[in-house]
């Protein structure tokens, strides 16, 4: 590979089950993440991609089968246990902290580190990849728009200095221009060595991110490949680009 990636696995899903009582949301998923690469999840509503990113950040109860990162079961683990070795989620909807300004925004997101120098660093570099964030630093993140606050979710977690960020539906919502802004954030963050998980209904810019894909129908990974692969693929030009 001439990129960034590499043959390292940095996350290894195996055999994953997910239940919410009797529903099972996630059946039998066996989904990897090379070192350096953007990997995109797509699906339909309801087919378990959130489940699957949660169940990652130790954030869903019921699981069964075996999350590996770096090489380390982290199946098990606590929530701000996986944080800190280095999985960041920006959740579906943003979840910024709308009474917050945006600086405590992103004070907020480096709470597993102790490096407070490091920190202010930190934030100047989001500001750099996000603009708009600095001018409006002291906005409460409540009276952002729904692009900005896209932005604040995705810098504040990076203040975690994450290698493996998982993003959940980043252009839900927002018009096209502010779509491919964020996807040229995501571009930059990969291309400075963070590895990604992209979860998304809109498959066309997300196979146009990413370097693999895999697509997701009612718990369970139906495709599989490289983005050129899915992108020529008749169930994902049909369902998810409209081509017939
Ligand atoms: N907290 C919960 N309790 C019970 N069932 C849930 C819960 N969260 C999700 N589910 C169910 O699990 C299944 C998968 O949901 P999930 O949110 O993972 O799908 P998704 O692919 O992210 O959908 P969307 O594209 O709408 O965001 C759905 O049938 C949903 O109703
Ligand atoms: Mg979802």
């Amino acid at each position: 590979m001439t990129d960034g990636r590499s043959k390292q696995k940095i996350l290894e899903i195996d055999g994953l089950h997910v239940s919410y009582g009797v529903i099972q949301a996630v059946k039998q998923l066996s989904l990897d993440i090379y070192s350096g690469e953007i990997v995109a999840l797509i699906g339909t509503n309801g087919s378990g991609k959130t489940t699957t990113l949660r169940s990652i950040s130790g954030l869903v109860g019921d699981t069964r089968g075996r999350i590996l990162f770096a090489g380390r079961d982290i199946t098990k683990l606590e929530p701000h246990r996986i944080v800190k070795l280095g999985i960041s989620q920006v959740p579906e909807g943003r979840g910024v902290f709308p009474d917050l300004t945006v600086l405590d925004n992103l004070r907020l997101g480096a709470y597993v580190r102790r490096d407070r120098a490091e920190i202010s660093a930190d934030i100047h570099k989001m500001y750099q990849l996000f603009p708009r964030l600095e001018e409006r630093k002291k906005q409460l993140a409540g009276t952002l728009s729904g692009g900005e606050q896209q932005m604040l979710a995705i810098a504040r977690a990076l203040m975690a200095r994450p290698r493996l960020l998982l993003l959940d539906e980043p252009s839900m919502g927002l018009a096209p221009l502010m779509v491919k802004e964020i996807y040229a954030a995501i571009r930059q963050i990969n291309q400075d060595g963070v590895s990604v998980l992209l979860v998304e209904q809109n498959a066309r810019m997300a196979l146009a991110a990413a370097h693999r894909g895999y697509v997701m129908e009612t718990g369970s990974i139906v495709v599989q490949g490289t983005a050129e692969e899915l992108r020529s693929n008749d169930v994902v030009k049909s369902v998810y680009l409209g081509i017939n």
